[in-house]
This record gives C-alpha cells, sequence and structure tokens, in this order.
C-alpha cells in the first residue's frame, strides 16, 4: 500500500492498523517556529470520543498521543513531526469470524483479494474508523497553523438518522454547542432526536448514517491550483479518503443543478470595503479558487456495515453461501465520531494549500 500519503508542501503519511500496536502519522513540511504541545493534540483527539458511551463502539481506550519528533523546546523545528497513539484495548479473537467471511458493507472481500489475504484484517486493518485517530493528529497541527492566518474550521453534524438540524445554527452556536452534545450538532433539540435516533437503530441491531457539514471562515481569495489540485477538488479527494463517506458537496451541491443561472449566481457586492458576494452558493470556491466567501462543505456517511442482524455472506474458504451476524464493538453511527476528523480533513488539506500559495504567517516569519 504505497498510497499513504498526501499533500504537496504539508505532507501527512498515515500508518498503523486498527489491532496493530499503533496508529500515527508523519508530517513533512509544517514550517519552524510552531507553538505545539502534545497536549494541544490531545484536545482534538478527545473531541473523537463522544461523552455518552451508548452511542459509540464498546472499544474503550483513552487514546494518548506521543510526539516523537519534529519539536523541540515546545516549538516545530521545520523537520518531520511523528506522533503516535498505541492501540490498548485490542481483542482480536473477535475478529476470526471476518477472516473467510467477509462483512457486507465494510472492505474485508476487496482487500483480501487485493492483498492477496496478506492484510491485518483484524477490527478491518487498514480499513478500521481507527486510522482516523492519524488525520485527527495532522488536523491538529494542521489547525493551529490555519489559526495563525485567522482561518477556522468548524464542523458539525446536521442530519442523524433522518432526523435534520432544525434550522441553521450561528458560528457561536457552534463554536459552543456542538461538542456539548454527544452526537456533535449545534443545536441542543435537535441532538436529542439525533441520539434517540442512534439508540433504536442500536437497539435494533442496526446502524444509521448521516450528514456533516463543514465552514472555514476567512480564507483568502485565490487559494487553490487548478488545474488538477482545484481546491473543491483537492477537498473532496481527501474527506473520499475518510472511511464511509460516500458523498461531498459545497454550497447548495446538487441543488445548483436544478436552479437556473440567476437563482444560483452570487452577485458581488463592496462591504466594507470588501468584495463579498450577497449570497454564497457556491460555496466559497470558484474554477478550483477560494472566492473568500466562507467554504461550506457537507458530507455524507453511510451507516455502519458491521451490525448485528443476518445478513448473507460467502465462506471464502469453502466458497458457499453462508449467514453472518457480526459481533465485535461497533459504532452504531459512525456520524459523531467522523466530526472531528471532517473538520482535520479540510484543515490538512487547506493548510497544504495555503502554502503552496507561498502564505507562511507571519508570526513564522512570511509576509503575509
Ligand atoms: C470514525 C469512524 C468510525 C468507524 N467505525 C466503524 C465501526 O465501528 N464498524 C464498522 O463496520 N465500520 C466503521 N467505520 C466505517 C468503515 O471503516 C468503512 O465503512 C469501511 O472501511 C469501508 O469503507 P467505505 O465505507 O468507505 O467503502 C468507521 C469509520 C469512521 C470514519
Amino acid at each position: 500500500m504505497e498510497c499513504n500519503s498526501i499533500g504537496k508542501k504539508f505532507v501527512i503519511t498515515c500508518f498503523g492498523e486498527s489491532h496493530g500496536k499503533c496508529v500515527g502519522v508523519v508530517i513533512d513540511g509544517c514550517p519552524a517556529g510552531l507553538a505545539l504541545s502534545e497536549q494541544e493534540i490531545q484536545k482534538e483527539l478527545d473531541k473523537r470520543i463522544p461523552h455518552k458511551p451508548e452511542i459509540v463502539s464498546s472499544r474503550r481506550e483513552k487514546d494518548v498521543v506521543e510526539i516523537l519528533s519534529g519539536t523541540f523546546n515546545g516549538f516545530t523545528t521545520g523537520s518531520p513531526i511523528c506522533t503516535l497513539v498505541w492501540n490498548k484495548d485490542v481483542v482480536p479473537d473477535e475478529y476470526d469470524l471476518i477472516k473467510d467471511t467477509p462483512r457486507p458493507g465494510h472492505a474485508d472481500y476487496p482487500a483480501r483479494i487485493k492483498y492477496g489475504g496478506f492484510n491485518d484484517y483484524r477490527g478491518g486493518g487498514r480499513f478500521s474508523g481507527r486510522t482516523t485517530v492519524a488525520f485527527v493528529m495532522a488536523g491538529a497541527v494542521a489547525k493551529k497553523l490555519l489559526g495563525l492566518f485567522g482561518v477556522e474550521v468548524l464542523t458539525y453534524a446536521i442530519e442523524i438518522g433522518k432526523v435534520k438540524l432544525r434550522k441553521a445554527p450561528s458560528l457561536e452556536e457552534i463554536r459552543g454547542n456542538t461538542y456539548k452534545t454527544a452526537v456533535r450538532c449545534p443545536d441542543l433539540e435537535s441532538a436529542k432526536g439525533m441520539e434517540e435516533a442512534i439508540l433504536k437503530a442500536k437497539k435494533e441491531g442496526d446502524s444509521v448514517g448521516g450528514i456533516v457539514e463543514c465552514i472555514v471562515s476567512n480564507v483568502p481569495v485565490g487559494v487553490g491550483e487548478p488545474l488538477f489540485d482545484s481546491l473543491d477538488a483537492d477537498i473532496a479527494k481527501m474527506l473520499f479518503d475518510v472511511p464511509a463517506v460516500k458523498g461531498v458537496e459545497f454550497g447548495v451541491g446538487f441543488e445548483a443543478a436544478r436552479s437556473k443561472g440567476f437563482e444560483n449566481n452570487d452577485p458581488y457586492l463592496i462591504q466594507g470595503g470588501k468584495i463579498v458576494t450577497l449570497t454564497n452558493n457556491a460555496g466559497g470556491v470558484l474554477g478550483g479558487l477560494s472566492s473568500g466567501m466562507p467554504i461550506l462543505v457537507r458530507v455524507g456517511l453511510k451507516p455502519t456495515p458491521s451490525i448485528s442482524k443476518d445478513q448473507k455472506t460467502v465462506d471464502l474458504s469453502k466458497m458457499e453461501e453462508t449467514p453472518i451476524r457480526v459481533k465485535g464493538r461497533h459504532d452504531p453511527c459512525i456520524v459523531p465520531k467522523a466530526v472531528p476528523v471532517i473538520e482535520s480533513a479540510v484543515a490538512i488539506v487547506l493548510a497544504d494549500h495555503m502554502l503552496r500559495g507561498g502564505l507562511i504567517p507571519k508570526a513564522l516569519g512570511g509576509q503575509k
């Protein structure tokens, strides 16, 4: 598997498996002089685990980050930063069943064929949601870097199991409420309904999916490298690398296809000496370049594939059809854990593109 790196200037390489020794990331290209501590990365990692254990997998481990290289006296040195988390709560025997009987909806079958059975299948191995711990650690560094440019990335759940966020939240509500709720929804009332939807599905041995929204404010105009490294294309690529992501849309997304040009275009205005648009149907990206308006991206996540209902699969060792009821510890909904992962994915791509555009924060010796 040689495709475990992404980025051109802020390059991350992820490693580790669900039931291996650790999961980690090497970040190459982070400028020297960025204040960075384990505590700051830990704060982001802690967001992956909602405070209500009943709505997530019963796999329990405190993911404790270690920075192995790339910082000195509390600042980045300019050399590769390696951070990891040791896997502690590993019960590999639970997964013997899936060795020969691939779970419907998971990566077990194509992975076995592609890697000739040598892949670590335990807990989904390299295809486990656990590998997104690496995204969050790299995202913590990317977000610190973006913070020096005044760029803010906010992410929250807007739909779970068909329960929708009742009204668009303000930035204050997103900042203040999102992590108060276990489902990571900034509206407390909607959050209750979402939680209930998860618990109902769990009781039935089933799972639910949902939609996550991400808003990035204060991105300067012109970030992105068309043609093939357009900002929206690179963000979408990284988001599709998050397991269980099935759809990505910017601004009004697919609705644009159903509207007329006059409705869909965002008219320009001058506000306080700044060029802005009246609406933001484009979601902050035009021609693969940031438009200066907030980047607005929505991500659709499928329901967790591992469910404890009877389904059909094939026993590959005998080449015969067989029922499967998945055991092990699984999230009845991926959305709550995925919210900080999606935020990190977007931040990583933006940090890369800001550096590629020659933007170095003033605090790190740059002009901008
Ligand atoms: C944060 C996170 C947690 C996940 N937890 C589970 C889980 O508990 N059980 C499961 O079957 N899949 C889980 N997944 C989803 C699988 O990893 C994913 O569906 C699988 O690798 C197949 O990839 P695909 O859905 O992108 O096609 C999780 C994904 C994420 C991002």
